[in-house]
């Protein structure tokens, strides 16, 4: 099994794919933003304070994400991990390199999502996503067949995220930009770097990723 990072900035595609990957190779995605989602829900004091700094499109501590992946790697050994939007900073990146390390795993490949600001925009404020199953949806690039009602589990509880404004995603691409973006020449150093078009379309991106996986 191959453990891999999708990197890419909001709106990439990075849930899009590892979601297919899981239902297609039996990996196991790990995303840092569905996990601090959920920890919203909880109603903790911790998870009201980083509901509103997502929803500013700011970054949560490097403490606190390195906290819940560490969680999962360690709760589930034997990899095929898929990092969606972890890590975002070299901080985490150390993290995570020093906790394969620690769990005798290897980062088999980085794959970085290539897109432009431009069409960011449009994929964003298209998303919606099912409250039940979390298969993601867009307007017009991936509307269910049913208007309303997942294909997945044919829930009607279809939800917008309260960052996908354009504001919330003004700030989100900056954090991209100053923070997450270096990771590209950290593993391009590591060579451990790969890149697909993240504007194709889904089907050809998913085939661009699996045959990075299967030279992997
Ligand atoms: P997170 O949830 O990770 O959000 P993000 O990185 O902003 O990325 P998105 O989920 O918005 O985009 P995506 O690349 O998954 O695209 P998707 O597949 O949905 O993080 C949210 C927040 O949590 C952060 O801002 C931060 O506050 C916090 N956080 C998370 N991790 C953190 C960390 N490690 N450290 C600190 N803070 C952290 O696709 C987007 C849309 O496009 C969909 O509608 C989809 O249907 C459509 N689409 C996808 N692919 C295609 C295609 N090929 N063609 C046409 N349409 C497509
Ligand atoms: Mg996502």
């Amino acid at each position: 099994m191959v453990n891999i990072i999708l990197l890419g900035p909001p709106g990439a595609g990075k849930g899009t794919q590892a979601k297919r990957l899981v239902e297609e190779r039996g990996m196991v995605q790990l995303s840092t933003g569905d996990m601090l989602r959920e920890a919203k829900t909880s109603g903790t004091e911790m998870g009201n304070r980083v509901a509103e700094v997502m929803a500013r499109g700011e970054l949560v501590t490097d403490e606190i994400v390195i906290g819940l992946i560490e969680e999962k790697i360690t709760g589930h050994a034997g990899g095929g991990f898929i990092f969606d939007g972890f890590p975002r900073t070299l901080k985490q990146a150390d993290a995570l390199a020093e906790l394969m390390n620690r769990t005798g795993q290897t980062l088999d490949a980085v794959i970085e999502m290539q897109v432009d600001d431009a069409a960011l925009v449009a994929r964003i404020t298209g998303r919606f996503t099912c409250g039940n199953c979390g298969e993601v949806y867009h307007e017009v690039t991936r509307p269910p067949k049913v208007a309303g009602v997942c294909d997945v589990c044919g829930s009607t509880d279809m939800r917008k995220r309260a960052d996908d404004n354009e504001d919330a995603l003004k700030q989100r691409l900056m954090e991209y930009y100053k923070k997450t973006s270096p990771l590209i020449g950290y593993y391009y150093a590591k060579n451990q770097l790969s890149a697909v078009d993240g504007l194709a379309e889904m089907d050809a991106v998913s085939e661009a990723i699996a045959s990075l996986l299967d030279k992997a």
